[in-house]
């Protein structure tokens, strides 16, 4: 039985599927206008018209430069190229409506906690709590290089970074300012007061903070977390911090062991397994006939570009595929993983072991550009509710992340047809759960962290409380400050 969370859906603004170049050559396609704030700000009126719960932005610091060693396949097809930082957008967008919520990419890697957590609270401020933070731990040696490193930090290590970055944004949002600390009373004059706003001392292996949070207590708080890794690493990582997980993914009954292995580890670490929400990639073509949903779908294939699909899964997987003869079969075993999105290649391991061809890069190219590694189904808004309908059921995913061949036309399909089909069904609800009110309380019902969520333990208990680490162990406090022990 579905609940009225399964509703949830994510919408993503990703351009990961019929490339940028055939977009730019379709009239009604607005991809080349990414630079204007309508852009942004249509996208953001549309998702609420629909009830879409989010929008997310997906995000590199770089342009992918594995295919033939340099970036010039993505720069040809104006493909995750000339990218805009999408955090600066996200207030213009949040002024034009009242629900929908942002969920903005930002990596542990290259940000410092002090930085990030300023921002995402003054993000959580302006939208009225509406903004999510999708956890990522930036995977490219390009990112590396452009942060002035010459390698990339080891993929496990990665995750130990981003578990101790974690420790120390948790403390800023969480335990800096009391829920009693700010005033703000005009006949009095009082802002706010000293004696509950206290400095945070973390000492760790990769970062420092010591001072008090300079932006006082968000509506959230801590934003929506959101993350998307799914190796072993990556796995635990989400058990313990995640609120909502992308997943990408062919088939549903991988999809199935991945939701049913996470929620396991959540609940190994003592949470509630179900508010862990799940959201696997799809790009849905959808038509009012069957007639009308295959020609759209035929136009997308007409103007595919196969190499720079290719060129994308190379920048996904650190593997160029550049050398590769373009019909034979790959042999997915002999190719490293240690640089790539570990899904990627679960993904497509999956689909030969259920029998699928072997893939050849061709093949994998069309496919890449096409949509990506998730399904893709063409048809009517009843035919595509019923593919979403047996990921919900089969799966136990909670919504999901909403791909485009076109924008807006894309996405305008899933609002005025498939949404409508989706609500009939009871999949989706009618209105916001919360009208007005925060992303967390639409996704889990309240405004905060839950109590059983590993951030809450970071929470203010008082100027000389001893903080304890539900995972770790108890913390040292020193002198009225909580210090942190890596
Ligand atoms: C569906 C999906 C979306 C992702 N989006 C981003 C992104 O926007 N930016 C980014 O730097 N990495 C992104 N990643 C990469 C992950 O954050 C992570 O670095 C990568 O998957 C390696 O971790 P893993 O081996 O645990 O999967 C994404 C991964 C997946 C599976």
């Amino acid at each position: 039985m579905l609940s009225w969370c399964l509703t949830t859906i994510t919408y993503a603004t990703r351009q990961t599927n019929v490339l940028h170049d055939t977009c730019n050559r379709r009239p009604d396609d607005t991809s080349t206008t990414k630079d204007k704030i309508k852009y942004y700000t249509d996208l953001a009126r549309l998702a609420e018209r629909g009830k879409i719960s989010a929008i997310f932005f997906a995000d590199w610091f770089v342009g992918f430069d594995v295919y033939g060693g340099d970036l010039n396949a993505m720069l040809r097809s104006a493909h995750q190229v000339a990218h805009l930082d999408p955090l600066l957008a996200v207030s213009a967008m949040a002024a034009v409506t009242d629900n929908v919520a942002f969920a903005v990419t930002q990596s542990t890697t290259y940000a410092r906690p002090y930085v990030l957590a300023r921002q995402f609270s003054t993000l959580d401020h302006l939208t009225g709590g509406r903004c999510a933070w999708n956890i990522v731990t930036s995977y490219t040696k390009s990112s590396a290089n452009a942060m002035g490193e010459e390698n990339i930090i080891p993929h496990d290590e990665r995750y130990v970074v981003a578990d101790e970055f974690m420790d120390a944004v948790y403390k800023l949002w969480e335990s800096s300012w009391a829920p009693d600390s700010v005033i703000l009373d005009k006949t009095t004059g009082m802002g706010f007061d000293p004696d509950k706003i206290q400095r945070i001392e973390h000492k760790g292996k990769y970062f420092g903070v010591s001072a008090r949070s300079q932006v006082h207590p968000s509506p959230q708080r801590t934003p929506v977390l959101f993350q998307a890794g799914t190796s072993k690493s990556g796995s635990a990582f989400a058990a313990k911090h995640a609120e909502a997980v992308f997943l990408n993914t062919f088939n549903v009954s991988q999809a199935a062991k991945t939701v049913s292995e996470m929620r396991a580890a959540a609940a190994a670490n003592d949470r509630d397994p179900q508010s862990i929400k799940f959201f696997p990639c799809i790009m849905p073509i959808i038509g009012r006939t069957k007639e009308e949903a295959q020609a759209k779908y035929q136009r997308a294939v007409d103007n595919a570009d196969p190499v720079a699909g290719l060129a994308q899964f190379s920048g996904y997987t650190g593997i160029d595929l550049a050398p590769y003869p373009l019909d034979e079969p790959m042999d997915l075993s002999g190719m490293s993983q240690a640089m790539a999105i570990q899904a990627v290649f679960k993904a497509l391991e999956a689909s030969e072991k259920e029998g699928d061809k072997p893939w050849t890069p061709r093949r994998l190219g069309m496919q890449m550009a096409l949509g990506g590694l998730h399904p893709c189904p063409v048809g009517t808004a009843e035919e595509v509710a019923d593919v979403f309908q047996q990921w919900v059921e089969e799966a136990d995913v909670d919504g999901f992340n909403i791909g485009s061949v076109t924008n807006p036309g894309s996405w305008e399909d899933v609002v005025d047809l498939l949404v409508p089909v989706l609500q009939e069904r009871g999949m989706m609800w009618k209105d916001y759960a919360v009208p007005g009110g925060t992303f967390r309380e639409n996704l889990l019902g309240q405004k905060e962290l839950r109590d059983d969520h590993y951030g809450s333990s970071f929470k203010w208990k008082g100027p000389n409380a001893p903080v304890v680490d539900k995972v770790n162990g108890e913390k040292q406090k020193v002198n009225g400050v909580q210090e942190v022990t890596c």
